[in-house]
């Protein structure tokens, strides 16, 4: 069975075709900037402009024919509404010619999906930090949990704003990442633990008001070991709740060597076992659409009034598959 996942929650467009639960190409176009932000209407405008043009190279590059396709995933939820309505209107009309099912994901369960999918963890907790999402989860009763999460800015946007006030440009993650490398000198920072929740505003706020009196090198160092030691307190403390002993992350702040140094540590002094996916399917990609496109159809073959939900949360979709 060949299944096509697409990707158009936000700055990345993505194409993938899977077989059988193998990737056959994970291809993806990304809007990004060097100066300022995301605005929703530019990145849609990108999306629809080079979606064609990326199918068509995915197939080339895997020698197929659109027709060899069976099933069509794409991402419906969580997202920017410009963006999930290319990604859905281009979906809509292929499944259509092609008289083919299509199948909507839900993109922060499928960050979720691919990690178990590609590691052998059975019953893992999972630290999911990306642009907009900051959450602690666990699997329990048909549904994913959050044990914690951020109460205001999710990780990766924290970080871009900041790296935007550096001006570094989108997306600012891999720059600070880079920066902190040549910093061993902390700067005290607010640090905003709430019970199993982080709070970020406060802390953005701080760093913002210290740009010109402080190196930036530092900044960025300090930025890394505060924030990340708070999402690596809360995971811990889920971990010990929950009484799991296996991490996975996702989510593209995942990419980060400290983060992961961070929750390597955490892990060895607990006993617990930390998976780590290739940093291309930690990242907005199509493929972890794809994948849980599959699981899905494997159980339920019919899906009615597909629409987009820009808002919906994680614990509010039923992990029936
Ligand atoms: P979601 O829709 O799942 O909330 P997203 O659409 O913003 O997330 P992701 O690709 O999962 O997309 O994550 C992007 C974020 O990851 C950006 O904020 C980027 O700065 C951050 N990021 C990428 N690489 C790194 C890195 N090495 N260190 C820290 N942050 C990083
Ligand atoms: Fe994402």
């Amino acid at each position: 069975m060949i299944t096509l996942g697409v990707e158009s929650t936000a700055h990345t467009f993505g194409i993938s075709l899977i077989k059988d639960s193998q990737i056959l190409c994970n291809l993806k176009n990304v809007f990004t900037t060097e100066q300022g932000g995301l605005i929703p209407n530019e990145v849609a405008g990108h999306h629809n402009k080079i979606k064609e043009e990326l199918l068509e190279k995915a197939l080339q590059e895997t020698n197929l024919k659109i027709t060899d396709i069976n099933i069509i995933g794409v991402s419906t939820a969580p997202g920017l509404a410009p963006c999930l309505l290319v990604g859905l209107a281009f979906t809509k009309k292929l499944s259509k010619e092609l008289n083919i099912p299509l199948i909507p994901v839900n993109h922060c369960i499928a960050h979720l999906e691919i990690g178990k999918s590609f590691t052998k963890a059975t019953d893992p907790i999972l630290l999911y930090a990306s642009g907009a999402n900051t959450q602690i989860i666990a699997y329990e009763g048909k549904k994913y949990r959050i044990f914690g999460e951020t109460l205001d800015l999710g990780i990766g946007n924290f970080i871009d704003t900041i790296a935007r006030g550096f001006n570094l440009g989108f997306p600012g993650g891999p720059k600070i990442e880079e920066l902190a490398k040549k910093s061993k000198n902390y700067i005290t920072l607010p640090y905003n633990v709430k019970g199993m929740d982080i709070s970020l505003s406060g802390i953005q706020t701080n760093i913002i008001s210290k740009i010109n009196k402080e190196k930036i090198e530092d900044l960025c160092y300090s930025l890394q070991e505060t924030v990340f030691a708070m999402l690596v307190e809360i995971t811990e403390r889920a971990m010990a709740h929950c009484n799991k002993n296996e991490l996975i992350l996702g989510g593209g702040v995942a990419c980060n060597k400290r983060l992961q140094e961070m929750c390597l540590e955490m892990c060895r002094e607990r006993n617990a076992k930390l998976f780590l996916l290739e940093n291309q399917y930690l990242v907005d990609n199509a493929a972890m659409i794809a994948i849980t496109a599959e699981k899905m159809f494997k159980v339920k073959k019919i899906y009615k009034e597909i629409d987009i939900y820009p808002k919906q949360r994680t614990d509010q979709v039923e992990i029936f598959w």
